[in-house]
């Protein structure tokens, strides 16, 4: 296991798959209400320049749940926001915490923060990735489909809506576990070049990747699809040419119809009801989001403990 976990390709398919089962245990642990605190005397620090509901709190009551404590740092109110280097805030923060969350826009801020921080870093969400969702919604699959499902040859996964830092993670995800996955985005909104191509080079070789055009085509007869919003934190200002550009791309009623009969729909929240999704599909008998977004806790004590335990 490597120091950090800054993108999915930190995990191998192996440790991915220990995660998802770990998952599981602590979720029922904490359904038996058995305390587990292997992390009693531990801090873990947060660091946001980002809004945050999910991810914010699934990471401090993990940490409590752990037996570990969290102090969270807005940009605005710390230091940061005065513009005190990263460099400098990694390794003080070092000094008091056993690890560090960041939530930020360019990948390269979480980066230095790990280069210079001598305690595990963990990418909250940068720009160009978001693994620690992919993971919870890797283990939601896990959970409602059974672990043969992220087996090379299960599960059929599509994406619907921006390239984006969700669907890089989804690509790496893909990748490293040899999924086959489709995903449909408007011209002007694939995924980033470079995470296909290092995607592509390093796959598992029974890995299936394509991005098309037409989300009918992404979706025929796949098992799950996700989506994201069509404006990411950082991107408002594009919202109305964005509405224009993905029209079309709605997860609807119409397009599950043609999915797999049971499919699963996946969104990692907050959703834009009308635009990426409607509310029939959210709030429907094939949606998985709130069991999704209650997974980040679990997901989260797995990757706390994998990294901050003592061993
Ligand atoms: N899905 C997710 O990361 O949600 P938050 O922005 O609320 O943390
Ligand atoms: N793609 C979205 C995900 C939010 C959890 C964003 O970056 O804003």
């Amino acid at each position: 296991m490597k120091k950090d976990l800054l993108s999915l390709w930190d995990l191998g398919a192996d440790e991915i798959r220990s995660l998802m089962r770990r998952a599981g245990e602590l979720k029922h642990m904490r359904a038996m209400r058995q305390m587990h605190e292997p992390l009693a005397g531990m801090t873990l620090g947060m660091i946001f320049e980002k809004a945050s509901t999910r991810t914010r709190v699934s990471f401090e009551v993990g940490m409590y749940e752990l037996g570990g404590h969290a102090v969270y740092l807005a940009t605005q109110g710390s230091q940061i926001g005065r513009g005190e280097p990263l460099r400098d805030t990694a390794r003080v923060l070092a000094g008091y915490c056993h690890g560090i969350v960041i939530r930020t826009f360019g990948h390269d801020v979480a980066e230095e923060l790990a280069r210079f921080a001598p305690v595990p870093v963990i990418n909250g969400l940068t720009d160009l990735s978001h693994p620690c969702q992919v993971l919870a919604d890797l283990f939601t699959v896990w959970e409602r489909l059974g672990p043969g499902a992220l087996d090379p040859g299960g599960a059929r996964f599509a994406w619907i809506g921006d390239g984006n830092n969700m669907a890089h993670s989804w690509i790496e995800a893909a990748a490293i576990l040899g999924l086959d996955l489709s995903l449909a985005c408007p011209e002007g909104y694939d995924p980033d070049a470079a995470v296909l191509g290092r995607a592509r080079k390093n796959a598992d070789w029974r890995a299936h990747i394509d991005v098309v055009r037409n989300p009918a085509e992404a979706t025929r007869g796949r098992a799950v699809i996700s989506t994201d919003v069509w404006a990411s934190m950082g991107e408002e200002g594009e919202q109305a040419a964005r509405v224009r550009a993905f029209d079309g791309f709605t997860v609807d009623d119409k397009l599950l119809q043609i999915a797999a009969p049971e499919v699963m729909v996946l969104h990692c929240l907050p959703a834009h009801r009308g635009e990426e999704i409607t509310e029939s599909v959210l709030e429907g008998p094939h949606s998985a989001v709130f069991q999704q977004a209650e997974n980040r806790l679990h997901i989260q004590k797995a990757i706390l403990e994998r990294l901050l335990a003592p061993r």
